[in-house]
């Protein structure tokens, strides 16, 4: 059986392509979950996996890869090598949906057609969203796994590979999916080797923000339990873990329901000191928070919890206070700004960065510009820049005074030079700073010299050793690029 380290090492490493936000978001994620090729030969079926997107679904995709190796399954090196091709898709945008469709039609057209019990399978977001349609408009496709269940994936091969259904298409809701996930990674526990794990705390969002798709592909807010997380985050710093990131679409709202305030604290404090508890890690991020959920208790959090780094991915979406309306976001340009400096004044060193989606319906040069005047006013480490997609049912879809096309581009291109602009100085400014790394192994783009990240989630990649990694190292940093640092620790020895 191929040992899951492997791959997950190298999810990790290809993973941290998303630390440059300023790349474009779907294309900067795309990720694959292979087997190095190390693993013994087995008789059964073997599973390629092409993940798209976000972080939530690196982390699902991590979970049926682990519920498929414990079921027997192998992880194949390649697509060419494989007897399953699962992609897991992304609807945020059109642009992600087609990626994928059309990477389905080359998979029929240059695999299945040679070997025709090749199985081709579409899961998460955009399974969930088109489902059946995706089997009628694609006929090689076997298997469509909506978001809630994922933890069916192994009994739905099962059925293929035993010609059971000829056809599985499964995008029903599931009560208490939410924890299903928990439950894949334990099975792949014993083998973990990785030094930061995703931890994924809930499901849904019920925020409706008017051109968001994810309330449709990810359903309503349902959270697990402290205990629940808690254990998991235990289970994962005994197999050497030592940073957890806990995942959810509005991480902020985490609980509300279930769980509720305690002592003018939210649910998801009181989550993050419950994992601050957890002996053995040394590290808590989150994403993704909605601005609306940084009250002042979560502001104090950061400057009690010495275990959760100072980072905070907050997305702004847009400078103006008429669109961030017309958007439904739940706050003003000066709410969100107050938010930043309070967190600054918490932890001085904080890593700001955001999300930004030019182009929303109604967008006038002038509402553009205080978007632009928010950059330079916030001064974002790095911003992940989104062109509006109009997605299907949305209210923003319908909404009057649609941007042109050739706006959105020229937009998007002005705010992206800005963010890099900001993010390079703030990159630069580093030069000569002593920083703390956790690291996660060989760089991604030089294997021989190592990398891990600061504090305030920037990459260092700097000359080590095996020896190194999953060590917590002092660090002088020599120079930088856009969104990557570099440093030294002989120069940290030496003095
Ligand atoms: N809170 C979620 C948000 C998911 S969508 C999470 O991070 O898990 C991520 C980002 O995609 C949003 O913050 C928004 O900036 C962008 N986005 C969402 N819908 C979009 C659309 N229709 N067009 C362009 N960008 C969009
Ligand atoms: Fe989407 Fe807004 Fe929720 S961006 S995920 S509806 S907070």
């Amino acid at each position: 059986m191929v040992e899951i380290s492997a791959f997950q090492h190298q999810m990790s490493a290809l993973l941290s392509r998303a630390d440059c936000p300023a790349m474009a978001w779907v294309g900067a994620l795309d990720c694959e979950l292979s087997s190095d090729g190390r693993g013994p030969v087995s008789d059964m079926p073997s599973v390629f996996i092409k993940t798209y997107g976000c972080q939530m679904n690196e982390r699902d995709s991590e979970a049926v890869a682990a519920q498929l190796v414990a079921k027997g399954y192998t992880l194949a090196a390649s697509e060419a090598a494989a007897d399953v091709v699962l992609l897991n898709t992304c609807s945020v945008r059109d642009a992600a949906e087609q990626k994928a469709i059309g990477k389905m039609q080359n998979l029929a057209a240059d695999l299945r057609r040679n070997r025709p019990n090749l199985v081709l399978g579409f899961m998460g977001c955009m399974a969930q969203s088109r489902g059946q349609e995706l089997i009628d408009k694609l006929p090689d496709v076997d298997l469509v796994i909506g978001t809630q269940k994922f933890h069916r994936t192994a009994e739905y091969l099962d059925d293929l590979f035993a010609d059971r259904r000829k056809k599985v298409c499964d995008i029903g809701s599931e009560a208490g999916s939410e924890a299903t996930i928990k439950e894949h990674i334990l099975a792949g526990s014993g083998s973990r080797k990785s030094v930061t794990a995703f931890v994924s705390i809930m499901q849904g969002c019920n925020q409706h923000c008017t051109f968001c798709i994810v309330p449709f592909t990810r359903g309503e807010e349902r959270s697990r339990t402290i205990e629940d997380i808690v254990a998991e985050c235990r289970e994962l710093v005994a197999g050497g873990v030592r940073e957890v990131t806990l995942l959810g679409q509005i991480v902020t709202s985490y609980g509300k329901r279930e769980i509720g305030a305690k002592d003018g604290k939210s649910a998801f404090v009181q989550l993050l000191e419950a994992v601050s508890e957890v002996e053995g890690l040394d590290r808590i991020r989150f994403t993704s928070p909605h601005p609306k959920g940084y009250g002042d208790d979560l502001v104090e959090a950061y400057g009690r919890l010495p275990k959760l780094c100072e980072s905070a991915h907050i997305p702004a979406q847009s400078g103006s206070n008429e669109m961030l309306k017309l958007m439904h976001r739940g706050y003003t340009r000066e709410r969100f700004t107050g938010i930043a400096g309070k967190l600054r004044q918490v932890r001085p060193n904080i890593g700001v960065t955001t999300d930004i989606i030019v182009g929303f319906p109604g967008e006038s040069e002038a509402h553009f510009q205080e978007t632009m005047s928010l950059l330079d006013e916030v001064r974002f480490d790095n911003a992940y820049v989104f062109k509006y997609s109009k997605r299907k049912d949305t209210p923003a879809a319908t909404m009057p005074d649609q941007v042109p096309q050739e706006i959105i581009e020229d937009r998007h291109t002005r705010l992206l030079a800005r963010v890099n602009e900001i993010s390079v100085a703030k990159y630069q400014s580093f030069t000569g700073q002593h920083v703390q790394i956790l690291v996660e192994g060989p760089s991604r783009r030089n294997a021989s010299r190592l990398e891990g990240r600061t504090r305030c989630n920037k990459i260092v990649v700097f000359e080590g050793s095996s020896r190194h990694r999953a060590q917590l190292m002092d660090l002088k940093i020599t120079r930088s690029s856009l969104c990557t640092l570099y440093g030294d620790p002989a120069i940290v020895n030496m003095e």
